[in-house]
Order: structure tokens, then sequence, then C-alpha cells
């Protein structure tokens, strides 16, 4: 949500900048803007993609060697130029780029206004920089103390990077509840949002901590202090981001590769973790905890998205495997209902990005009331992996495409490996079962990759389906979470109205939607509540509606009710998600591009959400 980057050191500011946008967008993509300094402050911004900018500036003089550069998704004020970063202030010659919410705005405002300031924007964002400069003119001290006195001010999320016209030798950045990394190179300093336009220049990293201010001086080491004024020594860790990660690498879309990297992502997240022929599963990052989640009498899934859908599989694989109640909140629901929460509780928090502001307060929350806390992200080094007691990473690699595919099966994998250490670990499974399904899921992958042979027929069905305005989605068990995704996946990127729901709750109220108009798509693996679900498929059929089943191979039952079949290779009941999201994926994808819809980046959306 908002991403920013900046830049000191001998380069050229500006191409490191743009780059650096382009690798963000992904985040928010309303506007866009770019000030650089040398002996004059070049500020240019404009509604729209960075590449709106680009055009904008293709003619300017935007040479320099320190810089910051932003790509707004909307808060505070509509996306138009004003309301762009960075924002100026004419008086004291500040540039500043921010990421987060203000949430005192209005009082600060009003009071600044009352001393006499005038605003150009509606941002939150106007308003601290003048805050800053208030107080860096009024109690005459440097600019660094000036942005700590303001921060203790202000109520609120924010990531932000200054300059200074007066002062092209320093950049000063802060953090709290928006994230902010800070690169290291040979004399020169990156900032950004995340990693990525960081990687292909240095892997030497600090990630900020919240309150952390960071002093950036040209040809000095970083100084990191906090807000109140305490030095910190900068903690530096190295990337591991493989660069070819970040690019199409020849597919039209990031969503399409990252569909098609879903056996490798699934075979990566269980890389030394699942040792089928040895009968172990091992979570490392987990096992100090290990023991507390064994003795766990309730089980707590804390996500939003599509990440309370990984979660609510994970309901149904903690309940089978380790017989552990489990229940599944939306982060933002949980955080503000006073829930009760015990010492003893688990609560498993699931973020693809690590930074989703409702995960990360609830997460503060039951925190604060002495549950153990258990991440499963995919960022490494973010915010909720770094606020949880103990995790795993999903280790699916970045997910640029703004709707997830590989890090819900990245999460599915992780949820079910620990459901089945701790169903070992708790003698809920028998030993010949245990190995029985690690065998099944170290399959997974093979049959991923066998799944994704079904993408000509899903262009088929695409092309039927393309102009639809309405689409239902169901599933029984298992495969009700792996409707609720389809669903999601479908209205986000191709704007249809569509609605995931159990198969058998259709009849309390759905199955009025139903005419020859609407298409119902129906997980209808072979597995549980089969029999059931062909029930549910002939009371849409009697209404006319069009079945889009996906069945695994060799149905004939399904195939002789459906208009249209999907097949899917057999695996065991709780593994299907793994496999038969896959179609449901490739289903809006092709209906999304066929629709002309911006796949990557579909409007309204950001990445990651790290206001509430
Ligand atoms: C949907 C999607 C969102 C995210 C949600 C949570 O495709 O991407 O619904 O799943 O915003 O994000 P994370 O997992 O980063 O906490």
């Amino acid at each position: 949500m908002c991403g920013i980057v900046a830049y000191i050191g001998p380069r050229q500011a500006y191409p490191i900048l743009i780059k650096g946008l382009h690798r963000l967008e992904y985040r928010g993509y309303d506007s866009a803007g770019v000030a650089v300094l040398n002996s004059d402050l070049k500020l240019y911004k404009c509604k729209g993609k960075v590449a709106a900018l680009e055009e904008a500036v293709k003619d300017k003089d935007l040479s320099g060697n320190i810089g910051i550069a932003h790509t707004r998704w909307a808060t505070h004020g509509e996306p138009n130029d004003v309301n762009a970063h960075p924002h100026f202030s004419y008086s004291r010659n500040l540039a500043i780029i921010h990421n987060g919410i203000i949430e005192n705005y209005a009082p600060l405002k009003n009071e600044l206004i009352n001393r006499g300031f005038r605003f150009e924007s509606e941002t939150d964002t106007e308003v601290l920089i003048h805050l800053i400069e208030d107080i860096e003119i009024n109690e005459k001290v440097s600019l660094a103390e000036a942005v700590q006195i303001a921060l203790n001010q202000v109520v609120g999320a924010y990531a932000i990077v200054i300059i200074d016209k007066n002062d092209p030798d320093t950049l000063i950045a802060a953090r709290k509840g928006s994230p902010l990394v800070v690169g290291i190179g040979e004399n020169e300093f990156f900032v950004a949002s995340d990693a990525t336009p960081i990687v292909e220049y240095t892997r030497e990293v600090v990630y900020l901590n919240d309150e952390e201010i960071a002093i950036l001086h040209r040809n000095k080491e970083i100084k990191i202090k906090t807000i109140t004024n305490i030095e910190k020594t900068p903690y530096i860790q190295t990337l591991e981001i493989n660069l070819s990660a970040l690019e199409k690498e020849g597919f039209d879309h990031f969503m399409l590769k990252e569909i098609y990297e879903q056996p490798r992502s699934i075979r990566d997240s269980m890389r030394g973790r699942l040792k089928a022929r040895e009968g172990i599963v091992l979570l490392g990052g987990i096992i100090d905890y290990q023991q507390k989640l064994v003795n766990a009498k309730r089980i707590i899934i804390i996500a939003c998205g599509t990440s309370w859908h990984a979660g609510l599989v994970g309901e149904y694989l903690f309940e089978e495997l380790a017989r552990i109640p489990v229940e599944v909140e939306y982060a933002s629901e949980f955080r503000y209902r006073n829930p009760v929460i015990y010492e003893d509780d688990v609560v498993i928090a699931i973020s693809q990005s690590g930074e989703t502001a409702d995960t990360l307060a609830a997460i503060e929350l039951a925190k604060s009331k002495g549950a153990t806390i258990i991440g499963v992200c995919n960022v490494v080094g973010s915010s909720i992996a770094r606020a949880t007691h103990a995790g795993s990473y999903t280790h699916a690699g970045p997910e640029i495409g703004v709707a997830s595919t590989k890090a819900f099966t990245a999460q599915v994998t992780l949820l079910t490996l620990m459901a089945l250490m701790l169903a070992d670990s708790k003698g809920t499974i028998s030993k010949s079962r245990f190995n029985q399904l690690l065998h099944e899921l170290d399959d997974i992958p093979g049959k991923v990759e066998e799944t994704l042979k079904v993408n000509d027929k899903i262009i088929e069905i695409a092309t039927v389906f393309k102009d639809v305005r309405n689409a239902l989605y169901l599933g029984r068990g298992y495969n009700f979470p792996v409707a609720m995704e389809g669903a999601l996946k479908l209205k986000e990127i191709s704007y249809i109205h569509a609605e995931g729901y159990p198969a058998a709750e259709m009849k309390h109220g759905p199955i009025a939607l139903i005419d020859e108009e609407m298409p119902v798509v129906v997980v209808a693996t072979n597995k549980g509540t089969y029999e059931k679900v062909v029930s549910n498929i002939q009371e849409v059929k009697a209404r006319k509606g069009k079945i889009i089943a996906i069945v695994t191979e060799g149905d004939e039952t399904v195939k002789a009710l459906a208009d249209h079949i999907i097949e899917v290779p057999e695996t065991e009941e709780m593994l299907v998600p793994l496999i038969a999201t896959i179609p449901l994926q490739l289903l809006s994808y092709h209906i999304a591009v066929m629709r002309g819809c911006n796949v990557d980046q579909p409007r309204n959306l950001a990445k990651s959400v790290t206001v509430e």
C-alpha cells in the first residue's frame, strides 16, 4: 500500500528511483512522483501509473544523486496530481514521501492552519511535513530532531523519507507500522518499502523497526535512533531474493507466471521440512514452540482475504489430523471485538506480505493477552514475521501479481505440514496413515504440474463465460474454502460479481439466483461428501444453471450432468485444495484477460494492505 524508494550515493538517482517504482508498483498505482536534488530540487508528480510519470518527465532534467520517489494507493484525498507524493514544504524546502495513515491529522492540521500554514493537498502527509518544519523552526532543532519530535505527536502508521534542499548529503527515513528497509551499498544507501528495488544493487540490508529513524549521511555509516532518542546498533541482514523472481520471464503477466510457478513454490515450501521416505516432518522455525502447540486447547487462526481462505483449510486440517479445536477469524473483526483469548491458546497468523495492518494489530492484541503467536508469512523479515514468537516462512518467492495465487498454495502446504507434525507428536494419527499422507503430499508438486495442463480447456470455458455478470462457486468440506478463493479471484481481477458458498447452503438462499444465465462452478472431487455435491449439482441443473465442474480424472457421474468439466489428478481429500485451486486461478485469469482487465494491478486494490 504505497511504495517508497529513495537513494543517496554517487550514482544518478532518477534511474534507480524509477526502476524501483516499477518494482513497487504492485503496492499502489493511482499516482506517482519523484523528487531529485542537485543544486536545485526538482519535483514531478502526476495521477496514474509509473509509466505516466515517466512520460511526464521524459524531457526534464532530473540529474542529481539524491532523491525520493513514491507510488500511491490513495487513503486521504482522491488520486490526482496534487495529492500525489512527494509533498513539499515551500517555506522550508523539504520534500517527503509517506506510506501509512496519520490518524490524528485533522487536529494537527487545524492547529497548523491556525499558525498560518496553507495546505495544497487533502493528504495527511502534508500535515506531517508542515508539522516537522514548524517544530524545526520554532524549537530551533536539527531536521532529524524535528522529525523525532513530530513523530512523537502523530498517531497512526508511517514509513517516511525526507530530503532537505539545503542539505543534499542527508536522507532521513522513519517507520512505524508501515515497512521500510535500508540497503547499504558502497558509499550509498537505498531505502524502499520492500527489498525488491534494492536487491540488484546490494544484498546488505537493515529492516527498520517501529519508531526508528535512520539518518543516512553521504559517505558515513548508517545511524539509527528511536523517536525517543535511543541509539540503536543496525542489524545488517543479507537478502536472499533471486533477481529473476522479480521479472515476468516470458509470461504475459506476473499472475500467470506465479500460477505456473506453483509446482516449484509448493516444493520449496516443503523443502527440508518434509522427509517422506524417513517419515519425518520438521518445522525448524517453530520447533521451540512445538510443545505449546501440542498442549494447545485451541488454535485461533487470524488472517485476511486469501490468507483467511488458507486459514479455513487449516481449520479442517488441524481438527481432522491433530484433534485441536480451531477458530478462523478475520483479523479486522477479531481485533475490535474483545475476543476471549487464553494464555494456552496458540494463534496462527497467516500473511503473504507480512505487513497487513489488521493482522498485525490482531497479533498485538493476542500477544497482550498472553497467547503464543506463530507466523506463516511469505516475506522474510516482514513486520508480522518479526511480531510473532516463532513461525515458518512459506518460501513461495516474491508474489508480484496483486491477486494472490502461489502464496495461497504455499500457505496451505505449510498448514498441512504443521497439522501433520502435530498429529504425529500428539499421536492422533496412526504411523501408517501419517506415512501415507507424507508420500501423497510429496507427490503434490507433480500433480500440480499435471493440473496446469488444463489451461487450454480453461481458455475454451473462459471464452464462453467471459461476459457473465455473476457467478456462484460451490464446494463442501475442504473444497468450501477453495470455492471461496475461486470466487474472490474472479471478482478481484475480472470485476464479475462472484460468491463462494458451501454447496449445501445454496438451498438456504443463493438458489434463488440460479437461472439459465448463471454459471455455477462446483468443486466436485471424488472424496468426502462427493455424493452430496452430486445432489447439489442436480439441484442447480433442475433450475437450468450452467455447471462448470472441477472433477477427479475419470469421473463419469458429474460429466453426465455438467456443462463443462475440468479434470484434475486424484489425491487425498485433505490435499485437494492444493490442486483444485489451480484451475480456478486460471479461469479467473483468462476471463480477466479476455475482458481487457489489468490482471496484475486490478483497480482499487493494493498488494499489501498496511492501513486498516
Ligand atoms: C487476494 C489477496 C488479498 C490478500 C489479503 C491479505 O488475492 O491478495 O485478499 O490475501 O489482503 O494479505 P496478506 O496475505 O499479505 O496478509
